[in-house]
């Protein structure tokens, strides 16, 4: 079992999306029992709650239910559990790096354009403060990258 674990600033907006996108791909290709996924913060102002009703209501537009609940990024945790753990933008790399002590995780680290296929986008853009076209754009990305991220997990299944 292959696990991914999504993170950004919140918990609320991206990684949320990028969760819910994730998992509705592994339905897709009937990977259920071999790639699993979560999704946390790096801050728990939102601990609890479910995802922006603008990010939920974008990503219903294109037939996703985004339902999890919001949670802070468990170090003691979440640092062993997951393979790859993938976050938003490079605000996010430097919160996990700093909380990655004895740099023992670095392998797992990716930002989720590391897997774009235009090579283009550098961050996922945090929407929160913004209009309908900020949660667009995260839909768009991560559309795009967690399909590239999907194969390159089953290539290596
Ligand atoms: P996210 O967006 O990191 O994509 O979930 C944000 C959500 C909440 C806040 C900032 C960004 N906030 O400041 O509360």
């Amino acid at each position: 079992m292959k696990k991914v674990l999504f993170i950004c600033l919140g918990n609320i907006c991206r990684s949320p999306a990028a969760e819910g996108i994730m998992q509705s791909k592994i339905q897709d290709h009937s990977l259920d029992d071999k790639i699993q996924c979560d999704s946390a913060g790096t801050i728990g102002h939102h601990a609890g709650e479910l995802p922006d009703s603008s990010m939920r209501k974008a990503a219903r537009d294109r037939g996703y239910t985004l339902d999890s609940h919001s949670r802070k990024f468990e170090p003691s945790v979440d640092f062993a559990k997951f393979d790859y753990l993938i976050v938003m933008d490079d605000s996010n790399l430097q919160d996990i790096k700093i909380l990655d002590k004895k740099l023992e995780f670095k392998s797992k680290l990716f930002k989720l354009t590391d897997f774009s296929s235009n090579k283009e986008s550098t961050f996922v853009p945090d929407p929160y403060f913004g209009g309908q076209s900020g949660f667009d754009l995260v839909l768009d990305l991560v559309e795009d990258c967690t399909e590239n991220l999907l194969l390159k997990i089953k290539d290596e299944l």
